[in-house]
C-alpha cells in the first residue's frame, strides 16, 4: 500500500533510510486531480528510480489572485488509488500551512524566461511553481524530478533553476499524453462543456499542420504562426491568449526555424485557459511529436 505523508518531518525521515541504503530517489510533483499523463510520469520513475514519491499540493502561490485555485478539482481518493496503481511507493500530501507556514516569505525567481509565453499572462505563475518545486527538492531531495513537456515551459524554467542554483537533481522531461481525439490531457479538461471539449481538439489540430508544413520544408517563423493562428481562429469557441514560436530550450527569438524550436499555444474556451506544444526538432523535423 502507498504510505501517505503529510510531514515534512516524517517525509525527510523516510528519504533518510532511502539514502542511507544508496537508493536512487524519485519524485513526480502534481497537483493531483491525476490523469494519464500524471501517470506516464509515474510509471518512468518507477522504471528509472528505486523509490518513487509523488506529492499531491495544489500550491496557492502559483495561482493569481482571480485564477480557479478554489475551482481546482480535488480527487484525493481515486489520486490514492491511481498512485497503488502504478507502484508509487509513497504521496507526500502536506497541508498548506505545513508548506507555507506563519510568517513564511521566501521566493526563488527565475530571471528572463519566465516574462513570455505563459508568463505573459499569468506574471506570478513561474515564482509560485520555482518556489514550491525548490521546496518539494529541500524536503525530498530527489535524484530525479520528473516533468511533463505538456508544461514545457516549466520543464525549461525548473532546469534553470536547479542549473542556477547547483541544485543535485535531474530534471527529467516526459512527452505529452493525449485523448484518442488528440486533446492533450489536463486536470483542467473536465471544466469544459461538450462543446467546449469539441472545440477544444483545435489546438491539436493547428499544431499537426504545423508540423505538417514544416515536414514540407517551411522555415519562416511568421508564416508558421500566422497558419497557426488562423487554424484556431477559425473555431468560434476559441479565443487565443498566444502562439508563440522560440527556440529550445533557450526560449529566445528566431525568425527562421534553424535550430531546435518550441511552438506554443494557450486559447480560452469560455474561462477554461488550455495550452499544448510541439517540439520542431531540426535533426528529425519528420519525428517531432
Ligand atoms: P500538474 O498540472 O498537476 O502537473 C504535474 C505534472 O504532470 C507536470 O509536470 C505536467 O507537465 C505533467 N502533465 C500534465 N498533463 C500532462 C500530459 N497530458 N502529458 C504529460 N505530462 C503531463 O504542473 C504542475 O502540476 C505544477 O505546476 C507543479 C509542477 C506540481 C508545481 O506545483
Amino acid at each position: 500500500m502507498v504510505r501517505v505523508v503529510e510531514q515534512i518531518g516524517d517525509m525527510r525521515a523516510l528519504v533518510a533510510g532511502a539514502r542511507r541504503e544508496r537508493q536512487v530517489i524519485g519524485l513526480v510533483p502534481t497537483m493531483g486531480a491525476l490523469h494519464e499523463g500524471h501517470l506516464t510520469l509515474m510509471q518512468q520513475a518507477r522504471k528509472e528510480c528505486d523509490v518513487v514519491i509523488v506529492s499531491i499540493f495544489v500550491n496557492p502561490a502559483q495561482f493569481g489572485p482571480n485564477e480557479d485555485f478554489d475551482a481546482y478539482p480535488r480527487t484525493w481518493d481515486d489520486d490514492l488509488a491511481a498512485c497503488h496503481s502504478v507502484g508509487v511507493d509513497a504521496v507526500f500530501y502536506p497541508a498548506i500551512d505545513e508548506m507555507y507556514p506563519e510568517g513564511w516569505g521566501t521566493w526563488v525567481e527565475v530571471a528572463g524566461i519566465t516574462d513570455k509565453l505563459c508568463g505573459k499572462s499569468r506574471p506570478t505563475h513561474f515564482r509560485g511553481v520555482a518556489t514550491v518545486v525548490t521546496k518539494l527538492f529541500n524536503i525530498v531531495q530527489p535524484d530525479k524530478a520528473f516533468f511533463g513537456q505538456k508544461d514545457a515551459q516549466q520543464v525549461v524554467v525548473l532546469k534553470k533553476m536547479a542549473r542556477d542554483l547547483n541544485m543535485a537533481c535531474d530534471i527529467v522531461m516526459a512527452p505529452i499524453v493525449r485523448d484518442p481525439d488528440g486533446l492533450a490531457k489536463s486536470s483542467r479538461n473536465i471544466y469544459l462543456s461538450p462543446e467546449q471539449r469539441q472545440a477544444a481538439l483545435v489546438l491539436n489540430q493547428s499544431l499537426a499542420k504545423a508540423r505538417a508544413i514544416v515536414l514540407a520544408g517551411e522555415r519562416d517563423v511568421k508564416t508558421i504562426k500566422d497558419i497557426v493562428l488562423d487554424c484556431i481562429e477559425s473555431e468560434p469557441l476559441a479565443n487565443v491568449d498566444y502562439v508563440e514560436l522560440y527556440s529550445f530550450p533557450a526560449l529566445a527569438d528566431i525568425d527562421k526555424l534553424t535550430q531546435d524550436a518550441l511552438l506554443a499555444i494557450a486559447v480560452r474556451f469560455g474561462a477554461t485557459r488550455l495550452i499544448d506544444n510541439i517540439i520542431l526538432q531540426q535533426h528529425a523535423v519528420g519525428e517531432c511529436n
